[in-house]
């Protein structure tokens, strides 16, 4: 029995929630059960809470800049969870992660640029490099043996052709896949050879089951950290998008202060008063919260995997090396990306993510998000299987 209470079911409904009060805007229907938006339906860590309570209940919320011990608590955190040594320094703040691609993109890249990712992934990276007037080029993911593999021979040829900047997503987002210390060198190595920044957005880096270990691309080569933009937040480690705070750590100075230019450029300065105490609350009491988490979304993974090989056979489970997310490779049904749609939402009442989102490779799959309480989950999985079954 987990000591934390992720089974206990909280309802979100009209709190302005993207993920359950706008399914009727984004899927057409209000009766669905929302799965799909990634963030958890549980309450961040008590301390967490309780700082920013009291923070609330102080009642002044004046100009609030980002003091010291927050910096201290993220360098303290990523060298105690992941190994890595970082200086203060090296911290910029940001909203979001998805600010931080765009300022990278606009500090480092002029219009028509080069920058590559690789699909499927997370779909605001195409649209950064999209609505900044850069060109989007893709290294397409291999799929082999139902896992993502990246194929070098391709992400050379792309680099050849003279790319600024190269999108990394690890974990990555939507298929689970934590790159592994060997393929992140060989990918350092190539963009060092041919003088392409990385942009690495490690904002799922702590949701990593056992038996998987994340590495901190710039902590594996300082050649590698000299061309790095690392993104980390702990919004998703702690559910806490709605504060809005994450950071961008560069260890080059030069990359640093064209970044911190690009960012004062936008009128952008510090993080909301609640963002910097939320965020300083969580690496520094979050620990214990995030194992129990992990051990819930363990269960969760195995719940789900179990459901959909008795119940779901030709739907195959992309096996999560970390997040909470759920890549279902539903070609086998031998539906269309549309019909996958109608019967989820129709038959299933059910919101999912639909794979066509995340670029090329993502036609039909679907990703299922199982941050929630098991017995949301088990209605989920239900749904699911009205849909298909
Ligand atoms: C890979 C990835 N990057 C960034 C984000 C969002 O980051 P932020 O809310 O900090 O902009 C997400 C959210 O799902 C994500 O999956």
């Amino acid at each position: 029995m987990n000591r934390f209470s992720f089974h206990q079911k909280i309802s979100r409904e009209n709190t302005a929630s993207v993920k359950w009060d706008r399914t009727k805007e984004v899927f057409g229907r209000s009766d669905v059960l929302p799965m799909w938006v990634a963030d958890m339906d549980f309450q961040p860590p008590e301390e967490v809470k309780k700082a920013i309570e009291d923070r609330i209940a102080h009642g002044v919320y004046g100009y609030t800049y980002a003091p010291d011990s927050t910096a201290e608590s993220i360098a303290q955190w990523l060298y105690k969870r992941h190994d890595w040594k970082i200086e203060k320094e090296w911290i910029l703040y940001s909203t979001g992660v998805v600010p931080s691609i765009a300022t990278a993109i606009k500090a480092f890249t002029e219009k028509e640029d080069k920058v590559m990712l690789q699909s499927p992934v997370y779909t605001p990276f195409f649209e950064m490099i999209k609505q900044n007037g850069r060109t989007v080029v893709n290294s397409e993911l291999k799929l082999e043996n139902g896992r993502y593999e990246i194929d070098f021979v391709d992400f050379e040829n792309k680099l050849k052709e003279g790319v600024k900047i190269f999108l990394l997503c690890n974990p990555h987002n939507p298929g689970g896949r934590i790159w592994t210390g060997e393929e992140l060198r060989k990918i350092g190595e190539l963009c060092v050879k041919y003088d392409c920044l990385i942009l690495s957005d490690e904002i799922h880096s702590d949701l990593i089951y056992k038996g998987h270990k994340h590495y901190p691309f710039a902590s594996l080569d300082p050649r590698f950290a000299e061309i790095m933009v690392t993104c980390i937040a702990p919004t998703k480690t702690w559910n806490l998008a709605g504060i809005q705070a994450s950071a961008a750590i560069i260890s080059d100075e030069n990359l640093r202060k064209t970044f911190e230019a690009e960012q004062h450029k936008q009128g952008f300065f510090t993080l909301s008063a609640f963002g910097i105490i939320g965020m300083e609350a969580a690496y520094r009491h979050g620990e214990e919260w995030l194992d129990g988490l992990i051990d819930y979304l363990e269960e969760n993974k195995r719940t789900a995997a179990e459901f959909i090989a008795e119940h779901l056979p030709d739907i195959h489970m992309m096996e999560p090396d970390g997040t909470y997310l759920l890549w279902l490779d539903c070609r086998g049904l031998g539906l269309s990306d549309a019909e996958l749609r109608r019967s989820l939402l129709d038959k299933g009442k059910l919101a999912l993510e639909p794979g066509p989102k995340y670029g090329p490779g993502g036609e039909g799959f679907v990703r299922m998000n199982i941050a929630c309480p098991n017995e949301v989950l088990a209605e989920g999985l239900e749904r699911l299987k009205r849909a298909f079954g």
